[in-house]
């Protein structure tokens, strides 16, 4: 096998030709099941085939988007005809029977969402505040955070706490401890930023949280689907999740876990059909019972069966393969990305951290000679899907690397950065 170290040498000597393993411009027709007989790079391919992404994109984007292996999409359009054919349009109790085994916890602990921001704004405005209470953020944050914890500083007078993350873990530990007042209440990070691919430590940031009495509400965008993710391990109080990123469901799911015990600490603010135990308008006064004794109540109404067949088909899918072996294979690929760019650093600035622990499944750069927004136009006509980070002002390129990608793909990535800069 070619090592990333040598292959870029013999890259630099115009030795190695750069090449994917098919031809380029075929359309690609996904397999329904891996080849589980297979090991190795082999066993990754076979991962691969069941994706229908085409041969002449390569697709390094799945921190904003991830594409759904053919098992999902085959769960979502049979479960759309079943649908459609019966009426019956179906529960959703599996779904969430299903992410809780996923993640680690009790299904009456996880309510269906549609995305990640819809789960962080349960949190946001369901966490009992009163005005100048502190909630520590970082200077890092996705929109789909910011925005809502911005918005209850600005209608409740709470005040937000950001900071700069550091690029080790116990840094990161370090600049939290110094921030925390009496008068903080919450530590809402993410698990991995949006912008560097920094992973918080966040058990350890939890320990610390406990100690004085801080509410953690971690946003979990990138988190499912990468690490061997088991919520009552790490320990948070709540956690938004996401399926259509790295757990490779369809666009529009995701869930929140609500710990047992903070079910009537976390206020309802939005309910509906399935939130409550019972109401009735003819009382005098009129009244709501209560809620329902599970993160049900924060999700309401009419939900997609087939979306959550989907998700559930995306669980059982990662679940199939191990989901710490994805989680080994996730670094395995980053560090491949991170070690060959590191090799243009006399050209680039790597701004994701160095320390292993510290990153899993994106890098983001930085070209010197470059304007970040044309170095993406540039890259991407030369048939890569990335995404620019002008968040937290980097100005920089991300890419992110799952499960479907190949060292092959890196290192034909590789050397188009390297014969722009
Ligand atoms: C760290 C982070 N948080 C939140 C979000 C928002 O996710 P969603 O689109 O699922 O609401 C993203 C999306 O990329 C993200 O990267």
């Amino acid at each position: 096998m070619t090592t990333r170290r040598s292959f870029l040498q013999q890259l630099s000597m115009g030795l190695a030709v750069p090449a994917l393993s098919s031809p380029l411009n075929t359309l690609h027709t996904p397999k329904n099941e891996i080849d589980f007989s297979l090991e190795g790079d082999d066993f990754w391919d076979s991962v691969r085939d069941t994706f229908p992404l085409t041969k002449d994109r390569v697709y390094l984007n799945n921190g904003t988007f991830g594409p759904s292996p053919k098992p999902v999409s085959d769960a979502l359009m049979n479960s759309m005809e079943k649908t459609n054919t019966t009426g019956e349009y179906g529960h959703t109790q599996k779904a969430r029977e299903q992410l809780a085994d996923f993640t680690g916890v009790d299904s009456s602990e996880i309510s269906l969402t549609h995305n990640t921001t819809e789960g962080i704004n349960i949190m946001t405005w369901g966490i009992p505040l009163e005005e100048e209470d502190e909630v520590i953020i970082s200077l890092h944050e996705h929109v789909g955070n910011a925005l809502p914890w911005l918005n209850r500083a600005k209608l409740h007078n709470i005040k937000l706490k950001p900071f700069e993350p550091a690029d080790t873990q116990e840094a990161n530990l370090e600049g939290l401890k110094a921030l925390i007042t009496p008068k903080t209440r919450v530590i809402a990070l993410p698990h991995i930023t949006c912008t560097t691919g920094l992973l918080f430590p966040i058990r350890e940031v939890v320990e610390l949280a406990k100690k004085h009495n801080i509410y953690t509400a971690i946003d979990g965008a990138h988190g499912p689907g990468t690490l061997d993710l088991d919520l009552k391990e790490l320990g948070c109080d709540f956690y938004a999740g996401c399926c259509h990123k790295w757990m490779l469901g369809p666009a529009g799911s995701g869930f929140l876990y609500v710990k047992r015990e903070l079910l009537d600490t976390l206020q309802a603010y939005h309910v509906g059909g399935y939130s409550d135990t019972g109401w009735d308008l003819y009382s005098d006064p009129p009244h709501l019972d209560g809620y329902v004794p599970t993160a049900h109540r924060y999700d309401y109404g009419t939900q997609s069966s087939p979306m959550y067949e989907a998700v559930r088909a995306a669980a059982a899918y990662h679940t199939s393969i191990g989901k710490e072996k994805i989680e080994k294979r996730v670094r395995e690929l980053n560090q491949y990305l991170y070690d060959g760019l590191s090799e243009l650093s006399s050209s680039l600035d790597i701004l994701t951290p160095e320390e292993s622990a510290s990153r899993i499944c994106m890098v983001t750069f930085k070209p010197h000679q470059w304007d970040y927004k044309k170095f993406a136009q540039t890259v991407s006509k030369e048939g890569y899907r990335i995404r620019i980070v002008p968040e937290s002002n980097l100005d920089a390129i991300r890419i992110s690397t799952h499960i479907y990608n190949s060292k092959e793909e890196l290192d034909q990535f590789l050397h188009t950065v390297k014969s722009l800069i």
